[in-house]
């Protein structure tokens, strides 16, 4: 199905001796001209398009006129990074997951060459939801690896849409990266904004569970489950966190371009602190204003639009909210500016405020009568350090932060910490049962809850070490002995 582009008729009504003529204009050689039907765009030139990894995205169309663009894509099978420790093998469309982001604008004559690489083991093709045409020109595009396809398409449709692979089995080559984004701007592009990003959010399934170490094989049948070890931003855990955080400046008016390759799992895309001032909702030309959390079904996009009002670090979610904390399914925007009282006043009061029957609760160990997996333990120094470092960025980081810092008046900092270094057992003992109440930490009181961790003494041991190691903490080496000795007493 087309749409109509924007109508632009001339319509002169004579109304003489009886007679009505109707007069349409149209000329074809104008790059300001309107068409009625998109097929009737001419194009002029060739043009190589430019292709972007994520979170970047090419340079906005504006007022250029349609043209023959060009479009060279490799393919590349290749072994990647879930999170510390835990490797992936990735299929991807130009070398990341999501894959290179496509800009086009409507009438634009797209020349696809899908180039498949030697080293890669299997063929591939791909399915672009912004063609129209049979498979989205799957079937035109299937490819060998060492060789190259070649198709073309005109595309009709403004809007932003998925791509991904649809070679057997489809599930498979979608679940270990194969999906991106193509935009195609309407004539005349979309209104200018300050800041474009790409983010796209895909489930992973591997053997070990989250965070399990070593490099870690697809697995079908939890995929057929839908029962995802991993959901994430732009490929893989931390992608768009710490200093891969995407920034703006306040005032700045922020355009996400946001997909959801899936392959399984709907995204309840929301970003904490923020109004979406516009939605673009799934990618088309319906926009909703005032929008807290958008649903971006998978093989779906959606243009999301804010302007941020005052600087903080704001962070990205899929709102289904155990994908954010456990699975990875978190992003961050850091906005710099001056404060802004009258938008946002931050803590204005503090008070005690002391429930009856208030109890710390624990996580709960998965399983129940599952026997624990054998675990890998850490042997030298080094591999604590390591294994703790691994352990501290997949449990503690979101409150704690990458360098120990904290939040302040959330959480407490670790980063040369008087409370941390006064007594290890006590520091031990929080991990293991938890904490709440007022504490004071290098002169400042907190006041938050830390839940008890569901970790083995040897994880304790390894991600306590490697905090007492870093930072300007006091190196105390603790052992998994010593966890055991708190978690028994
Ligand atoms: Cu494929």
């Amino acid at each position: 199905m087309r749409t109509t582009i924007k109508k632009q008729m001339v319509t002169k009504m004579l109304v003489g001796v009886g007679v009505i003529a109707l007069l349409t204009s149209c000329v074809n050689d104008q790059s300001d001209k309107k068409y009625d039907d998109a097929i009737d765009i001419p194009v002029n030139q060739e043009m190589i398009a430019e292709l972007t990894a994520p979170p970047m995205v090419p340079t906005p169309v504006g007022k250029r006129m349609a043209k023959k663009l060009i479009v060279d894509l490799e393919i590349q099978e290749r072994e990647g990074e879930m999170t510390s420790g835990v490797k992936y093998v990735y299929w991807t469309f130009g070398g990341t997951v999501p894959g290179s982001f496509i800009r086009t604008r409507v009438g634009d004559e797209i020349e696809f060459h899908l180039k498949n690489h030697p080293d890669n083991k299997l063929p591939h093709n791909i399915d672009l939801h912004s063609v129209n045409g049979p498979g989205g020109g799957a079937e035109s595009s299937f490819v060998a690896p060492g060789h190259e396809k070649v198709f073309s398409f005109k595309v009709l449709n403004p809007g932003l849409y998925v791509y991904h692979c649809a070679t057997a089995p489809v599930g498979m080559h979608i679940a270990n990266g194969m999906y991106g984004l193509i935009l195609v701007e309407p004539e005349g592009g979309l209104p200018p904004v300050d800041k474009e990003y790409y983010i796209m959010q895909g489930d992973f399934y591997t053997e070990g569970k989250y965070g399990e170490r070593g490099l870690q094989p697809f697995d079908m049948q939890k995929a057929i489950d839908e029962n995802a070890d991993y959901v994430v931003f732009n490929g893989h855990v931390g992608a768009m966190t710490g200093d891969n955080a995407i920034t703006a400046e306040v005032g700045e008016t922020v355009r996400l371009f946001v997909g959801n390759g899936g392959p399984n799992l709907v995204s309840s895309f929301h970003v904490i602190g923020e109004i979406f001032d516009k939605v673009y909702v799934e990618g088309g030309d319906l926009v909703n204003e005032n929008v807290q959390t958008t649903l971006i079904p998978a093989g779906g996009a959606a243009i999301v639009e804010f302007k941020v009002e005052v600087p903080g670090t704001f962070i990205l979610v899929d709102h289904s909210i155990f994908r954010a904390f456990n699975k990875g399914a978190l992003g961050m925007l850091k906005v710099q500016g001056e404060e802004n009282e009258k938008v946002f006043a931050g803590e204005i009061y503090d008070g005690i405020y002391l429930p009856e029957g208030s109890v710390i609760q624990s996580m709960p160990t998965s399983g129940g009568a599952k026997k624990p997996k054998e675990e890998i333990k850490a042997l030298s120094f080094e591999e604590k350090m390591k294994f703790g470092k691994d352990k501290y960025m997949a449990t503690c980081v979101a409150c704690h932060q990458a360098n120990g810092q904290g939040i302040p008046g959330a959480f407490p900092p670790l980063a040369n910490a008087d409370y941390l270094n006064d007594d290890v057992t006590r520091a031990i003992d929080i991990v293991l049962h938890g904490k709440s109440g007022e504490i004071t930490v290098n002169g400042k009181k907190y006041n938050s809850v830390m839940t008890a961790q569901a970790l083995s003494d040897e994880d304790v041991a390894n991600v306590l070490t490697y905090v007492y190691n870093s930072w300007d903490n006091n190196k105390t080496n603790v052992t998994p002995e010593m966890v055991k000795a708190v978690r028994n007493r």
